[in-house]
Formats: structure tokens, sequence, C-alpha cells
């Protein structure tokens, strides 16, 4: 194990995470093996399967998960295997029109996991038997939990109720706790990096590198309006004070989230909920980003942006939208270079994980500290 006292060293005298944490890949097995595993984690998004009957395949920590929509409406994470000879169950996002049936020997699972249908399980056309009580094979449920159209799994099963786990962030946001609207395809947004998981969020969480990097962006939406945010229920991040919603030529609005408190006018808000989604609202849309690592040194960054109201995803602000959209995938592009860049920093057997601007750093150090905590538990 490596020794990582000095990473939750106050800020002043402490360096970042070692270059194992990113580089490594017995590192990356541990991570997977202890941060992950204990701490709520996101796999997909539930507009993904917006209807009763849509399932999505995804694999996390190595293991096959279906994410699937009952007809209640409620959102199911299963290991994705069948019971019986141990099948894949579903290999791509589609629409069932009936229980989820393995292509194997089409025993059929409802869509809360039950086991309903053994065909020929007592022999030819004897669809029972004594010793295959359906009530005993479900599938293998994973714990599971949606906020704000982010679905979390808690794999290893003993973290806290995600409600207590987040209790911080959902109070700080309450106010954003509306339905969210998502227009499909014009409001996706992906990229593949080649660096580590950490990385992305690492740079999600800090505002000091916005005029070298994003300077558009820092043309009106200055280092010096943007404020630091830790918690050390687990996430950190930025605001701002100077967010200006999109108005158009013609003087159109994307309709806002109702009764928000005068902080929105102009606030916006930039978090990064440990470990691997990076959230953002403002008064008139929302994102949300997943981070799914693919390795040590890469990662698919899902973006995934919403509206505040069912019109704003009409046809009407499809122009809007397109907008949106291409400012934000500008903003994150211009990130890619520099996770990228850090990633190929790690190589260097000299770097000995930095050292932070006390003032500027603060949100990356306490990631590196959350991230230091979570590794020191034993797999
Ligand atoms: S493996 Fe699924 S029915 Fe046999
Ligand atoms: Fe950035």
């Amino acid at each position: 194990m490596l020794d990582l006292r000095n990473v939750m060293s106050p800020i002043e005298t402490a360096n970042g995470l070692p270059n194992d944490c990113y580089v490594s890949g017995d590192m990356f097995d541990h991570e997977q093996a202890t941060l992950f595993r204990n701490s709520w984690a996101a796999i997909g998004f539930g507009k993904d399967i917006a209807r009763p009957g849509m399932v999505k395949p995804v694999t996390f920590l190595g293991i096959p998960m279906l994410m699937v929509r009952n007809n209640k409406g409620e959102v199911n994470v299963f290991q994705n295997v069948c019971r019986h000879r141990g099948m894949i169950l579903i290999d791509r996002p589609q629409q069932l029109r009936g229980p989820i049936t393995c292509p194997y020997h089409a025993w059929a699972y409802d869509l809360d996991g039950e086991l309903r249908r053994t065909p020929h399980v007592g022999g030819p056309d004897i669809n029972e038997h004594e010793s295959v009580k359906h009530c005993d094979f479900p599938l293998v449920n994973v714990r599971s939990h949606v906020w704000r159209d982010v679905i979390f799994v808690n794999v290893g099963g003993t973290a806290p109720a995600f409600e207590d786990a987040a209790s911080t962030l959902m109070e700080r946001w309450q106010e954003f706790d509306q339905p969210l609207y998502h227009a499909g395809t014009d409001s996706s947004i992906s990229f593949t990096l080649d660096c580590n998981w950490k990385l992305a969020v690492e740079n999600y969480c800090e505002a000091y590198h916005l005029p070298f990097v994003h300077p558009a962006l820092n043309s009106y939406s200055r280092l010096e309006d943007h404020y630091n945010i830790m918690d050390a229920s687990g996430f950190a991040g930025q605001g701002t004070t100077v967010y200006q919603p999109q108005i158009t030529a013609d003087g159109r609005r994307f309709p806002q989230f109702k009764d928000l408190s005068s902080q929105w006018d102009k606030g916006a808000e930039y978090i990064a909920l440990f470990p691997n989604v990076l959230l953002g609202v403002h008064n008139d849309h929302a994102f949300a980003i997943l981070l799914l690592p693919d390795g040590q040194g890469r990662t698919s960054e899902q973006v995934e942006i919403y509206y505040a109201d069912e019109a704003a995803i009409g046809e009407d602000f499809a122009d809007m939208r397109a907008t949106n959209t291409e400012m934000w995938r500008t903003v994150f592009a211009e990130d890619v270079g520099v996770v990228e860049g850090m990633q190929r920093g790690r190589k260097a057997s000299g770097y000995d994980g930095g050292k932070f601007s006390a003032v500027m750093d603060a949100p990356t150090h306490h990631f590196h500290h959350w991230v230091a905590g979570a590794l020191s538990v034993e797999a």
C-alpha cells in the first residue's frame, strides 16, 4: 500500500496524490475494490431508460450490470446475468415488450427481477420443477438510487443510504429539486479522455485554470467571480456569481426553474459529487457528467444537459439548445488537453504529487484528501 499520509496533511504542506494513483494497474484495482465499491458511484442516466420496459447494460467495476425501468416507473439495477447457467441477459439498450428473457434457455424475469418462467425445466413441456422454486432465483440486485436523473450504485452494499450520504448537497440544492427535462441527442456530449478519471474530477473542481484554458468563458466569468466549495461529506467544486442565461437576438430565454431564490439570479454552481459525477446548476438549465473509468489511463465522459420545463425541450427551443450544447462542448473540449497532459506528466518519475496553491487549489486538495481516505480501507 502507498503511504498517503502526506496527502492528508494541511494544504500548505501537502503533496497531491502520487503518480501511482494515476498510472498503476494495481492501484487502479485497489481503487475499484475500495473507493468505488464502498461509495455511491454513478453508472448511468434515467433518461436512457425513460419508459417502462427499457433496459440498458453497463459494465462497472468489471461487473456486467443492467439498468431497468419497471412498470411503476422506478429504476432497478441488477447484475446482468442469468441465474441458470450464467449467460449475459441483455447485450444492448432496448425497449422490452415482455420480460427479461435469457437468450440461452429462455428463463424469464420480470422488470423487478423475479424469475417468472423456466421453460422445460422439468423436461419437455414441463415448465416447473420442485428444485427450482422461482422465488429463490431472482436477478441479483445491485443497491441503487436515482438523484438528478443520475443512477448511482453502491456495489459493496454498506454505504449509508444515499439520502444520508449526500444529504448536505441535497440540502444545498434543494431549490433545484424539480423535474428535469432532457431533449435527446441534441443535449448529449461524449468524450473519451486519455487520462485517469480523477484528473477530470480535479480539473472540474477548480476555477484556477479559467483565464488560461477558457479565455472566452473567462471574458465574462472571471476568476474573481468564483468561489470554492468543499464539504466533508464528499463533494467539492466552485460557484460563480455572474452567470448570464442565454438570450437570443429577439429576446427569447429558456424557461427557468420555479421559485428560485435571488442567489440564483446570477449564481451557478459546479460540484463534483465524489467519486465520479460532475454536476452543474443554473437558473435555466442543469447538467450531469458521468465519468466511467476504462482502466487507469482512460475515462469515458458523458455529458447530459437538462432543462427546467417541458417547453424547453420542444422544437421552439431547438436553436437555443444547439447554442447551449455547443457552448458547453467547447468548454469541455478545452479541458481535454490539460487533463490528458497531466496524465502524461504522471509518467515523470520526479513528480512528487505536486505543490498546491493554498488558495486556488483547495477543492483539489479536498478531493485528494477524500481519495486518500477512501483508499486507506483494506480491500
Ligand atoms: S443460462 Fe439463462 S436460461 Fe439457461
Ligand atoms: Fe475547465
